[in-house]
């Protein structure tokens, strides 16, 4: 090895990089949310999120929301901190929150889907997975089901 094939890498540089973060979570709405509601509500999440550099995708069905947010681990650190204390919701349950290298929602500062405009098959499929993980949290698997489920919405509104 010869000078030029050495590339010194700084100590510390792994910590100095932006950590990307995903954290997905269901919950329960404390009232209905109807349509025209939650696209005004979408519409000022994703404000925020463009500024703050977050892209994601929001579920809602039957009074469940199911969430994944997805950027710099401070920001998305913030961002759970105020959505946990939100008042339109509660019984939130984190289902997953990993470092990521990639995002899988790059140019959503906020998908939104709405399960009542969703066709049966796929109503059910969200039903019984929001219902599933509110009732046996410690599921094994559950944030395998989770990602399925997330990129399952994902691929359908691409
Ligand atoms: C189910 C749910 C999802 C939310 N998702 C987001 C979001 O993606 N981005 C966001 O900024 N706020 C989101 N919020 C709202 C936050 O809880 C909080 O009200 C908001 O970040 C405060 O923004 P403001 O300081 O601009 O008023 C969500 C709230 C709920 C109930």
């Amino acid at each position: 090895m010869n000078d030029e094939t050495y590339i010194p890498c700084p100590r510390g540089i792994l910590s100095e990089a932006v950590m990307l973060l995903t954290l997905s979570y269901v919950s329960v709405a404390r009232r209905p949310v109807h349509s025209k509601e939650l696209a005004e509500l979408a519409e000022k999440y994703r404000r925020n999120n463009a500024r703050n550099d977050i892209t994601g995708m929001l579920l809602y069905h039957d009074l469940r929301f199911m969430q994944v947010i997805e950027g710099p681990m401070s920001n998305i650190r913030t961002l759970f901190e105020n959505i946990k204390s939100d008042p339109l919701h509660d019984q939130i349950l984190k289902i997953f929150e990993d470092p990521i290298q990639n995002r899988e929602f790059l140019n959503w500062s906020l998908g939104v889907v709405n399960g009542s405009s969703l066709g049966l098959e796929d109503q059910t499929l969200l039903n019984r997975f929001l219902e599933d993980a509110g009732a046996q949290p410690t599921t094994p698997g559950l944030a395998g089901q989770g990602s399925r489920m997330l990129r399952h919405f994902r691929n359908a509104m691409l």
